[in-house]
C-alpha cells in the first residue's frame, strides 16, 4: 500500500479543499460540517437557488442552524455555487445526490452517475471521491469507479474512491450528522484510510472501518431494510389486532417492557420518506442479477404499500356507522409530511390518503403547519393557516396522519365529531369522538 501523504497532511491540517456535491437533507449539515471543523467547503447544487440561499447563509434544512449555517458562510469556510468547474479545485468531493425509484419501481442512478461524470471531467491526482447516497452493493466499484477511470487516472494510484452512507434521521433531536458513527468502506486500504481520517476530523461520533465499499452499501441497507420488514410486521399486526378486537398500541407498550430482544416499531398510515420506501428495492432489484428473490422485502412493500388503502377503508366505516357515506363528508387530514415535526413530504403516505379519499367524493383540507402547501396528483393545494373550534365543528372527520408535536390532540378531539388517530399521537386524550388504529 503507498500511503498518501500529501492528502493525509492535508486531511490532518485541515487545508484539504472539500466539495460537497448535492445540498440538501444530507449534503448541507455534512457541508455545514465540514466547514465548522475549519475545511474551506464549496457546495454544488443544480439548483442555483439554494446555492444562493447557502451564500447568504439561509438554512432551508431544518436541522442545519440558522447561526451555524450564518458564521461558516460570514467566516469564507463555505459558499455554494451552480458552477461545477471549481470541482477542480477540490481536494475531496463528496456526492450527497438523490437515489430514487424510476417509474418502473428501477433504480434510478441518474443523479449519481451525473455527479461521477462531473467529477471526471475535473479528476486531478491526489483527489478522494466518497459517495454517501444510499445505493445497492457495487454501485461504487462497478458504476463510479468505471467512470473517473476514464479519465485515464487509476484508483489506488492516482485518487481515492470509497463510500460512507449517511445516516442523517431528520428531526432527531439527539443524534445528527455529527455525533453518529460514520461507517466507511475504501475501495482500497489507502481509499479506507484517508476517507475515515476525513470523518474523523468533522464528526465527534467515530467511524467504523469496513473492508469494501460493497460492505458498506449494503450495511446501509441492511439498516433500512431491517426498518422497513418490522414496519410491515407491525402493520400487519395492527390489521390483525383490529379484527380481534385487541388494542394493538397497549400490545406494543406491554411488549416493549421485555428488557432484551424486542424493538418497539409502530403501526402507521404508510411508509415515507426518501429512504425507506425506495432503497430495499434498490436490494431486490440487484438481488435479481444473482437468481436471488427477496421475498421479505416484497411482501414488506405490499402491506407497508396498502395502509394508506387500509386507512381510508377503515375511516369508511367509521363514517358508515355514523350513517355517513364518504362522498361529500368534510375530512381534514392532520399532518402532510412523512414524519412528525418537519416539513418533508416525500413519499408521505398522508398525500396518498389524500387521493384515495378524494378519489371516494370526500371534499378534503388539511392542516400542517409545516406544510404551508403541496403538490398532490400534479395540483397544488394549501393548508389551513389555522385549525380552530369552528373548522373542527364543520368537519365530518379528521385524520391524524403525522402526530406533530404542535397539534392540541384535546382541542382536536373535543370539537370533531369523529378523530381517526392513525399514529397513537392523541394517546392522551380520552373522547369518545376518537379512534385509533
Ligand atoms: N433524507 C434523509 O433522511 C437521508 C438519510 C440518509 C441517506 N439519504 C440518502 O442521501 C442521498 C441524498 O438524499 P437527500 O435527502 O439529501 O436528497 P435531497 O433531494 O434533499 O438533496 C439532493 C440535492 O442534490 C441536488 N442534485 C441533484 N442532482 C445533482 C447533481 N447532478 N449535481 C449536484 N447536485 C445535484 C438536488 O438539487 C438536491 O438539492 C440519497 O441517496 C438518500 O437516499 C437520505
Amino acid at each position: 500500500m503507498k500511503k498518501n501523504h500529501v492528502l493525509s497532511q492535508k486531511i490532518w491540517n485541515r487545508t484539504a479543499k472539500v466539495g460537497v456535491i448535492g445540498l440538501g437533507y444530507v449534503g448541507l449539515p455534512l457541508a455545514c460540517a465540514a466547514a465548522k471543523a475549519g475545511f474551506s467547503v464549496t457546495g454544488f447544487d443544480v439548483q442555483p437557488e439554494k446555492a444562493a440561499k447557502v451564500n447568504r447563509g439561509e438554512s432551508y434544512i431544518a436541522d442545519v442552524d440558522q447561526n451555524d449555517l450564518k458564521q461558516v458562510v460570514s467566516d469564507k469556510k463555505l459558499t455554494a455555487t451552480s458552477c461545477f468547474d471549481d470541482l477542480r479545485r477540490m481536494d475531496i468531493a463528496v456526492i450527497c445526490v438523490p437515489t430514487p425509484l424510476d417509474t418502473h419501481h428501477q433504480p434510478d442512478l441518474s443523479y449519481v452517475k451525473g455527479s461521477a461524470e462531473d467529477i471526471a471531467l475535473r479528476l486531478h491526482r491526489d483527489m478522494l471521491v466518497i459517495l454517501e447516497s444510499t445505493t445497492y452493493p457495487g454501485t461504487t466499484q462497478e458504476l463510479v469507479c468505471p467512470i473517473l477511470e476514464k479519465s485515464g487516472l487509476r484508483e489506488g494510484d492516482d485518487f481515492f474512491l470509497a463510500f460512507s452512507p449517511e445516516r442523517v434521521d431528520p428531526g432527531n433531536s439527539v443524534y445528527h450528522t455529527d455525533n453518529t458513527p460514520k461507517v466507511v468502506g475504501g475501495m482500497g486500504k489507502e481509499s479506507g484510510r484517508l476517507t475515515s481520517l476525513f470523518y474523523r476530523q468533522i464528526l465527534k461520533g467515530g467511524v467504523v472501518s469496513v473492508s469494501s465499499p460493497m460492505t458498506a452499501e449494503m450495511e446501509k441497507l441492511l439498516e433500512n431494510t431491517y426498518r422497513h420488514v418490522n414496519i410491515a410486521l407491525i402493520n400487519e399486526m395492527s390489521m390483525l389486532c383490529d379484527r380481534m378486537g385487541i388494542d394493538i398500541w397497549e400490545v406494543i407498550r406491554a411488549a416493549s417492557t421485555k428488557p432484551y430482544g424486542f424493538q418497539a416499531f409502530y403501526p402507521g398510515p404508510g411508509l415515507g420518506g426518501h429512504c425507506i420506501p425506495l432503497d430495499p428495492f434498490y436490494l431486490s432489484w440487484k438481488a435479481r442479477e444473482y437468481g436471488f428473490h427477496t421475498r421479505l422485502i416484497e411482501t414488506s412493500g405490499e402491506i407497508n404499500a396498502g395502509m394508506p388503502g387500509y386507512v381510508v377503508e377503515r375511516l369508511c366505516r367509521e363514517l358508515n356507522k355514523r350513517g355517513k357515506p364518504v362522498k361529500g363528508c368534510r375530512i381534514l387530514l392532520l399532518g402532510m409530511s412523512y414524519k412528525a415535526d418537519i416539513g418533508d413530504t416525500r413519499e408521505s403516505p398522508s398525500l396518498k390518503v389524500w387521493q384515495l379519499l378524494k378519489q371516494a367524493g370526500a371534499e378534503l383540507c388539511y392542516y400542517d403547519p409545516y406544510v404551508p402547501s403541496v403538490v398532490i396528483g400534479g395540483e397544488t393545494v394549501t393548508g389551513l393557516k389555522a385549525c380552530t373550534p369552528q373548522d373542527l365543528a364543520a368537519l365530518d372527520a379528521a385524520v391524524l396522519c403525522t402526530a406533530h408535536r404542535c397539534f392540541d390532540g384535546a382541542m382536536i378531539c373535543r370539537y370533531c365529531p369523529l378523530v381517526f388517530d392513525t399514529r397513537n399521537g392523541f394517546a392522551g386524550v380520552k373522547s369518545q369522538q376518537k379512534v385509533c388504529l
